[in-house]
């Protein structure tokens, strides 16, 4: 990729420590060196509890590394991240609000007035398929509608780096296919930098133009970074068909699939690793 802008997010060497509750420190990550560039779209893929959240999470400013440094578009990041929009695992809509007052309410609290939040919020709703759904609540929504009402809620900020972290998890593997297209869609229209976690290798090559992965923690590092060879635009169900990313998954998952074994063993130990 021709390099016409600043870097959207480098992590150089950032190693990420917690205290644990008896005073131990668990290295969670160390020395991870990752950098997504301006408009592309990067999958993290690793053995669970090995550190994907976390990397997001000082992506998002929220974690400070204990070494290393984050720079998002080359600037050294020191608070939280107001250039990203950040999308969990759990459904993060409030209860209490309708579709459209969820979606609404990130612009209202930079100040927007009301009704023109409302407007972009509508509109916001239509593109994720739900324009006649706004004065629906969220228990009124199946899970794969309230993915798409977060997906609204984030974007209507414009931020120009998406993270996800599993953002489809818990749903089903078809309604996950025309989630990743919609998001494919969306992100084809108006490319920001997108930090996308997930369990899914098929998933995070169906979807990226780079698959990253880590190994088990603890002190997880960064073991491979492959280029997706697949063209754009993609439909996430047919591009599964193709022999190029048949053998791009053969290819990760031998380095992958040792670490998922050791990840599922220690998930279900006391933190090793912990000094
Ligand atoms: N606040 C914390 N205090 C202590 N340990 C933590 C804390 N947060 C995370 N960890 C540990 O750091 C490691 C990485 O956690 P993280 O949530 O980043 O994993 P993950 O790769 O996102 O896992 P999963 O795929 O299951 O979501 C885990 O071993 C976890 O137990
Ligand atoms: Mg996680």
């Amino acid at each position: 990729m021709e390099k016409t802008k600043p870097t959207a997010v480098a992590l150089d060497d950032a190693t990420v420590a917690f205290r644990l509750a008896d005073a131990r420190v668990y290295t969670a990550v160390e020395k991870a060196r990752l950098s997504i560039e301006h408009g592309e779209f990067v999958a993290i893929v690793g053995p669970t509890g090995c550190g994907k959240s976390t990397l997001l999470n000082v992506a998002a400013g929220l974690l400070r590394p204990a070494s290393g440094k984050v720079r998002i578009f080359d600037q050294p990041l020191t608070d939280l991240n107001r250039q990203a929009g950040y999308l969990f695992q759990a459904d993060a809509l409030f209860p209490w609000k309708t579709a459209i007052d969820n979606v609404a309410v990130g612009l209202e609290i930079t100040g927007v007035p009301r009704k023109q939040a409302l407007e972009r919020a509508q509109v916001w709703l239509t593109s994720v398929g739900l324009g006649a759904f706004g004065n629906r609540y969220p228990h009124m929504l199946s899970g794969g509608q309230r993915k798409r009402v977060g997906l609204a809620q984030v974007l209507i900020r414009d931020p120009k780096i998406l993270l996800m972290d599993e953002p489809f998890g818990p749903l089903d593997a078809q309604t996950r296919q025309i989630m990743g297209n919609l998001l494919l869609d969306l992100w084809n229209a108006d490319r920001k930098a997108v930090l996308f976690v997930t369990h899914d290798l098929e998933e995070a090559i169906a979807l990226a133009d780079r698959v990253v992965i880590m190994s088990a923690g603890p002190s997880a590092r960064i073991i491979g970074d492959w280029r997706v060879p697949l063209a754009r635009p993609r439909d996430i169900s047919e591009v599964r068909m193709e022999k190029d990313f048949h053998a791009l998954h053969r290819e990760i998952w031998s380095v992958l699939k040792d670490e998922v074994m050791k990840g599922y063993a220690q998930s279900s130990q006391a933190p090793a690793g912990a000094a």
